[in-house]
């Protein structure tokens, strides 16, 4: 049996500010009428039994938006965080609950709510294949995907061993899995062409997560385990990628057979959709003389872009907020963040 489940608690800050702390990027409505969230429970309901197979796994400051978002997601298949701690926490935590519900035999797939994809039978394939792995082998299976460019904003998954009958997938087990290098780093592996990206999606035995979690991030699982969310307050606060996938030895990966793009930045959007005239990615209106390679982007119907001898721009008008910003910096929008929280 499988359940996939959704990662739905981030912050999203470099979408900020579309994502903003009281609607982060989830549920932002990006690209073809769905938010983030509907279009990854859309893809995984035809995968799973429809909606009673679904779960999502969000902090309680989101609870409304989830429910609002996914209206026919049953009640009980929410996994309420009392606060967001990143996604080791949030995975653990889930997997204890599949475990003291569902045994250890229940196939856990984990999927981020900031994806955009763009061949959705390649992706339903594609989980199918990593669904039938978990099942046959003990190992946390990935999905990766060949680098397109050096990113500092991904894992990379460094391929070892191959796996007898899993030719057809590229199936292997992991050498190495690297969370976010530095761009040194991270040219290093693109350039050896030995590495993939990771796409985020993790899927495996409730009993294996288990194990490897206790064997790895103990100070995670155990407090779960033991106190539920009462734990959560003095779990630290970490990735499942640093928490987990750098240490453990029993990763595998297959490719991932559908194109992706995770939305994390304004540049993101340039990526999905497409740069139209004169090079520029624009959502909602706008008129540009001269102005080229900008990534335009405002939610009001109300709202007009005028632009005149640009270059390399994005700009982005939402709730009574504009930013504008060179594309190469907004990766440093945390820091325009943290400077605001001290001067609003
Ligand atoms: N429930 C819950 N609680 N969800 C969370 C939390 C949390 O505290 N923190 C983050 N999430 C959700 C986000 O909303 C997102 O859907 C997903 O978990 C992944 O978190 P990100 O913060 O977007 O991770 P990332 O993009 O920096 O890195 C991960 O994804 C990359 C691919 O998109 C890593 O797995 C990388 O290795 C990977 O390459
Ligand atoms: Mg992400």
């Amino acid at each position: 049996q499988f359940f996939p489940i959704i990662l739905a608690g981030g912050k999203g800050e470099r979408l900020w500010p579309a994502s903003r702390s009281s609607s982060p990027k989830q549920f932002l409505q990006l690209l073809d009428g769905q938010s983030l969230l509907q279009a990854t429970a859309a893809r995984l309901t035809s995968i799973a039994d429809g909606w009673d197979g679904l779960w999502v796994v969000t902090a309680r400051a989101w609870l409304e938006d989830v429910l609002q978002h996914l209206p026919n997601l049953p009640a009980h298949h929410l996994i309420i965080e009392p606060e967001g701690r990143d996604t080791g926490p949030a995975i653990a935590y889930a997997v204890t609950e599949a475990v003291r519900q569902g045994g250890e035999d229940v196939i856990l797939g984990f999927f981020p709510a900031d994806h955009w994809i763009g061949d959705p039978s390649g992706f339903e394939r594609s989980i199918r294949a990593a669904v039938q792995l978990a099942g046959e082998r003990d190992g946390i299976v990935t999905l990766g995907i060949p680098p397109q460019y050096p990113a500092t904003g991904y894992g990379y998954i460094e391929a070892g061993e191959s796996l007898a009958g899993w030719e057809q997938w590229d199936g292997a087990r992991v050498a190495r899995f690297t969370e976010k290098p530095n761009a040194e780093t991270a040219q290093e592996f693109v350039d050896s062409g030995r590495y993939l990206w990771n796409s985020g999606v993790f899927v495996m035995r409730a009993g294996v997560a288990l194990r490897e979690l206790r064997a790895h991030a103990p100070d995670i699982v155990n407090p779960l385990f033991e106190r539920g969310p009462q734990a959560y307050a003095q779990l630290p606060k970490l990735s499942f990628d640093y928490a987990l996938m750098e240490k453990t030895r029993e990763a595998l990966v297959i490719r991932a057979a559908f194109t992706w793009d995770d939305l994390g930045d304004w540049n993101a959007l340039e990526r999905v959709l497409g740069a139209q005239q004169d090079g520029n990615a624009v959502m909602g209106r706008h008129v540009g003389i001269d102005t080229h390679g900008a990534i335009i982007y405002s939610t009001d119907a109300r709202d007009l872009i005028v632009t005149l001898g640009l270059e390399d721009l994005v700009i982005v008008r939402t709730g009574h907020i504009t930013l504008i910003s060179r594309k190469d910096r907004v990766q440093e929008l945390k820091s325009v963040l943290a400077k605001l929280r001290e001067s609003p």
